[in-house]
């Protein structure tokens, strides 16, 4: 009970500080606008942190991880796109204990003349640790 007149007094505060100050003393609202102000920019930023914290999440999966920097666009698991499927990326380096490194060199800074004549861009924007979690599972395909 007493928590539902609390939301609904912050709730009041809330659309007071919205509201125009047509009327009213300029002080009047003042303290309950910056109150709500400040309780706008406390849920404002847990909001952040729940999204940046939904986007990491998102991100431990490597699948989409590999979607948002953009390896999808040039490679399929299964299929040969512009570079190598990931399924003959893992059959090539199978059973070699410093592919996952070389790999991982490979992807931050770009590599040729493996598959064929099309360059493999170094691939901004990807941390070592994402580098490992891609090549990890680049090479877990089969
Ligand atoms: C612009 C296109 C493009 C993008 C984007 C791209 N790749 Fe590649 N990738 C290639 C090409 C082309 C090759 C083959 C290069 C070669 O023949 O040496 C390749 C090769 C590879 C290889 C095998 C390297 C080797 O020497 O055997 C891996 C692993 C790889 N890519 C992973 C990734 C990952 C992970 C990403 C995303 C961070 C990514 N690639 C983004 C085009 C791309």
């Amino acid at each position: 009970m007493r928590q539902g007149v609390t939301q609904f007094t912050e709730i009041s505060y809330y659309l007071m500080a919205l509201l125009p100050w047509a009327g009213q003393p300029a002080g009047f609202y003042s303290h309950y606008f910056l109150e709500s102000t400040m309780k706008h920019i406390v849920s404002l930023s847990l909001l952040a942190m729940a999204l940046i914290g939904g986007q990491s999440a998102l991100a431990a999966d490597p699948a989409e991880l590999a979607k948002a920097k953009g390896c999808l666009n040039c490679h399929a698991v299964a299929t040969k796109v512009v570079g190598p499927a990931y399924v003959d990326v893992a059959k090539k380096y199978a059973g070699q204990k410093d592919a996952e490194n070389q790999l991982v060199q490979k992807v931050l800074k770009g590599t040729s003349g493996t598959w064929g004549p099309v360059p493999m861009p170094p691939n901004a924007g990807v941390s070592d640790a994402d580098a490992h979690t891609l090549v990890k599972w680049v090479l877990s395909q089969k």
